[in-house]
């Protein structure tokens, strides 16, 4: 009685929590966070949409998903595994036949998972009308479009699934962000609108909100003498997170596991909100 009773909560966990059938679009797809997310999602069954600027890297990282899941081209449902889909966030045009392509693949876009952003790391006197324009023009008009696009396809179907990559930079300020920080902030209240207009269409968003990860955006900071120190203080943890510490909570935010969660933003950040490594203090211990 009590195995059948743990097998059933056993499969239970199983469904709510499998990508299987799931038709994911991801921006950002080659990047540090998005590769590990993009081989973690097709292992769990999902067909991934690839997207990124770079044709190259997206047809290398096609070819590793592909080796990683065993050659199987297709996923238990019957979908292809994996497809890439050139992106340049910046062009309307681009982002209008990226969905369409992958709408005429697919049939359908289960998942977006809008991933893609850069930063320049600049004081607030000096940033340039040309780096604001682009740092906006990806992290957030790029987003809001492609976002637009994919929601008309998914108010057809009557379901639909938006996860948007905010930062703690969306709550708390590092000095020379000044940009990058305005649009992931501008992403959780975007996150929060998509949440409120399209819950009508079935359609739910939530936002995750990496603290310090270790990826090729990170790796300058992480390898500067003061600015390791300062963000070890600030994490209770003393360290970066790596992108597969994304993955359980993009998994979960992707599967119907989360269906009743919709406008909130997921921190993953070691501690760092929490008030980081704690002052000098005496203990018994
Ligand atoms: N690494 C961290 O510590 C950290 C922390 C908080 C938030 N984030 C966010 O996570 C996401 C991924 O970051 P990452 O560290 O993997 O960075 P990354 O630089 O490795 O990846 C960013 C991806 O965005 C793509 N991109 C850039 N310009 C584009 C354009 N015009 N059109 C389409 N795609 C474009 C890049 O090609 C790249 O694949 C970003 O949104 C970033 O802001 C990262």
């Amino acid at each position: 009685m009590a195995d059948s009773g743990t097998r059933s909560v056993g499969s239970y966990l199983e469904k709510i929590f499998s990508l299987d059938g799931k038709v994911i679009l991801f921006t950002g797809a080659t990047g540090g966070i998005g590769s590990v997310l993009c081989r973690g999602f097709a292992s769990a069954g999902a067909s991934v949409a690839l997207c990124d600027v770079d044709a190259g890297k997206l047809a290398e990282l096609e070819k590793e998903i592909l080796a990683e899941t065993e050659g199987r081209e297709t996923s238990p449902s019957g979908f292809e595994r994996v497809s890439s889909f050139t992106l340049d966030l910046t062009r309307m045009d681009d982002i209008v036949n990226c969905v369409d392509r992958a709408i005429r693949r697919y049939g359908r876009i289960d998942v977006l998972f809008n991933c893609a952003g850069i930063n320049k790391r600049e004081g607030l006197l000096d940033v340039e009308e040309s780096t604001y324009d682009r740092i906006m023009q990806i992290n957030l008009k790029g987003l809001y479009f492609i976002s637009q696009e994919v929601a008309k396809h998914m108010r057809k179907a009557g379901k639909g699934n938006i996860i948007n990559m905010a930062s703690h930079n969306s709550v708390g300020m590092l000095g020379g962000c000044s940009v990058y920080g305005a649009t992931k902030s501008a992403v959780t209240a975007l996150t929060r609108s998509m949440a409120v207009e399209w819950a009508k269409f079935g359609i739910r968003a939530n936002a995750i909100a990496p603290g310090h990860i270790l990826t090729p955006l990170t790796t300058v900071t992480w390898e500067h003498p003061t600015r390791s120190r300062y963000l070890k203080e600030r994490i209770a943890m003393e360290r970066p997170g790596t992108p597969e510490e994304i993955l359980g909570t993009a998994l979960l935010l992707a599967s119907d596991a989360s269906s009743y969660m919709s406008g909130m933003m997921v921190h993953i950040d070691g501690g760092c909100l929490a008030g980081g490594a704690p002052w000098d203090f005496d203990t018994r211990y």
